[in-house]
């Protein structure tokens, strides 16, 4: 939610004003409602912003150019405080001498009353967001110690809310501070250059040594170095690391979305979120969850939190982990979970589930479980973020960046992991044999090969999106793991083709949906494999017959030699044979690609889709 972008040279010339505008095209994912760049200058900092995409800065910039520079920044805004207008973009400046100017990601909570004492001291504002306070009191504090560093720390003290902040000052050609509470800052280390980004995506282009900050932690960058100060003034250390993909990662690579990319990536994602997990004997070895082995033995409950996408492998993990582990899984939306009177306590273990590993939602949720006792693992796919950082373990997902705002790699990439995850903790309290777990290890093995199949017999599932590109309605429906699946489906294609569509679980259908069918409404079925347990398979054949006999037009999502399926079916799509806990891997394939074709063929913008960001970093 907004991106960042900071950088600073040795060198006056384009370079500078490159770097930042790449980065803002890599984090552009992050936030689409306006665009800006501000370049120190000789005496001034020059700003020039735009609503709407970035394209609008570029041709601003093309109209009137910005002077060469080595110190710039940028950012691509997701509006909180104040509508996406050019008045409203960032840069904000702050004083009345056009020396400074600061770019901001989150929100200043007490940003009303500190606007007042501002505007008592005769200051007035040309913007309504919430940054331009921080832009006239880093200028007053400036004012007082002519020191950028030493003025952002006065500022952030007073600041309530989540917040990162970049500022650049005329008299200070050669630095940038930047600095961060709640919201993410990674600084990237150059030779004679540094940078800072909202992720490592902003600059991985230049360099790949990166350097985490912690919570509360200001950050002063020059061309020779940095030096990281905690708010209290104490100075301190971050932790560097190598990043473990390149740009091209981060790229396009002959797809015409990142979204159709990251679907075909999706083989990969399972295969490099399994790899390493398992010894020579295809024992499980989860060296990277640094919890006390019987401590995780004492655990009789676990609770996942998480949103979106995510809470949906979350709902999927909850069948395998109670199956495997036999230990009760609640799991609860982030935001829900969060104010509410969690019955949680020290042998709980609280799993959150992020691909971004910053959504504000769930790092609160994190630290409500904490501050209740509970022992928490993060799921995640952003290696330093701050829901990780905060956490007791990380199991990290190893999907590569996901740009594309609607998630699918990650969501593979989390249920797989959730799966390592609940066959470890069975196999820690007994809950599954050593065989066992290595069958299932084994299956989920062949699951990338799985999808790279499926993913080469996707051509009907285009043309049926072609077809429907004016429904205005769909349901997905689903029993068991289908029901989660059933409810991914949904939000994707409302997320993306901006189109009413709700998942319901199948059983649930004649205790009310079944009302809304009417003849011609497409319903998507998630059949289970006819080697389900409990005649659940039989169970969703019957449930296909009684809203085709009201008319629906069914589109059943079945095992390849599920041949019971055909007669009440008005498309079959196939998906290869595998055990009934591990199909939603498979199952939600078809459904992705739908809602991506859906939304190329009604033209609109895949990517980024109205009114989302991808990270969302307030609540
Ligand atoms: C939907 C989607 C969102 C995210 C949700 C959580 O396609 O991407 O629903 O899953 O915002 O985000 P993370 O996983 O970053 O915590």
């Amino acid at each position: 939610m907004c991106g960042i972008v900071g950088y600073v040279g040795a060198e006056r010339g384009e370079k500078a004003l490159n770097v930042v505008m790449e980065g803002l095209t890599r984090l552009e994912y992050r936030g689409y409602d306006s665009a800006g760049i501000a370049a120190v200058g000789e005496g001034a900092v020059e700003t020039r912003k735009r609503a709407g995409k970035l394209a609008n800065l570029v041709t601003a910039l093309g109209d009137a150019p910005l002077p060469e520079t080595s110190t710039a920044i940028g950012h691509t805004r997701w509006a909180t405080h104040g509508g996406p207008t050019d008045q409203n973009a960032h840069p904000h400046r702050g004083g009345l001498d056009g020396k400074l100017a600061v770019v901001h990601n989150g929100i200043i909570e007490n940003f009303h009353a500190l606007k007042q004492q501002l505007q008592g001291r005769g200051v007035t504002f040309t913007s309504e967001t919430d940054t331009e306070v921080v832009a006239h009191l880093l200028s007053e504090a400036y004012g007082r110690t002519p020191d950028l560093t030493q003025a952002m720390r006065e500022v952030v003290n007073i600041l309530e809310g989540a917040f990162t902040l970049l500022a650049v000052h005329a008299d200070q050609p050669d630095v940038v501070v930047g600095a961060r509470r709640n919201s993410p800052l990674v600084v990237g280390l150059g030779e004679g250059e540094n940078f800072l980004g909202s992720d490592v995506a902003a600059f991985i282009g230049y360099t790949k040594q990166a350097m985490e900050l912690a919570q509360d932690q200001i950050v002063t960058i020059t061309p020779e170095g940095y030096e990281v100060m905690n708010f209290d003034g104490s100075p301190s250390d971050g932790k560097v690391y190598e990043v473990t993909w390149d740009a091209a990662a981060a790229e396009k690579s002959g797809y015409d979305t990142f979204m159709e990319k990251e679907i075909h990536e999706q083989p990969k994602a399972v295969h490099d979120t399994l790899l390493g997990r398992t010894d020579a004997e295809g024992r499980l070895t989860l060296d990277e969850v640094h919890i006390d082995v019987e401590e995780l033995r004492a655990v009789t409950k676990i609770v996942i939190v998480a949103c979106g996408t995510a809470s949906y492998a979350g709902m999927v993990a909850k069948y395998a982990i109670e199956r495997w582990a036999r230990i009760p899984v609640e799991i609860e939306l982030a935001h829900e979970f969060r104010y509410r009177d969690p019955v949680v306590g020290e042998h709980t273990l609280v799993v959150s589930i992020s691909q971004s590993g910053e959504t504000m939602d769930t790092l609160m949720a994190v630290r409500h479980a904490k501050a209740l006792g509970a022992k928490t693992i993060s799921i995640c796919n952003t290696h330093g973020s701050t829901i990780p950082r905060e956490s007791d373990a990380v199991l990290y997902t190893h999907a590569g960046p996901e740009i594309a705002v609607a998630s699918t790699k990650a969501f593979l990439a989390q249920i797989t992991s959730s799966y390592i995850l609940g066959l470890y903790l069975a196999s820690l309290q007994g809950g599954i044999s050593e065989q066992a777990a290595h069958g299932v290890m084994a299956e989920l093995q062949e699951i990338p090969l799985q999808i790279e199949t499926l993913l080469r017999s996707m051509d009907r599932v285009k043309e049926i999106a072609y077809f429907m590109a004016d429904s205005r309605a769909v349901l997905f429906l689903g029993r068991h793991v289908g029901y989660p699946i059933a409810m991914e489906g949904a939000l994707k294609l409302k997320e993306l083709a901006y189109i009413h569509a709700e998942g319901f679980a199948a059983g649930e259908l004649k205790h009310g949906p079944i009302a809304l069918i009417e003849p011609g409404l497409p319903v998507f079925v998630i059949v289970p494999s006819p080697d389900s347990e409990h005649g659940l398979h039989s169970k969703v054949v019957s449930n296909i017959q009684e809203i085709r006999a009201r008319g629906a037009r069914t589109l059943v999502i079945a095992e390849e030699g599920d041949e019971d399926v055909v007669p009440f079916a008005d498309e079959v799509i196939r998906v290869p044979r595998t055990s009934p806990l591990l199909a939603p891997l498979l199952t939600v394939v078809p459904l992705q690609v739908f809602a991506l074709h859906l939304s190329t063929a009604k033209g609109l913008d895949v990517d980024q889709p109205r009114n989302l960001a991808k990270s969302v970093t307030v609540e």
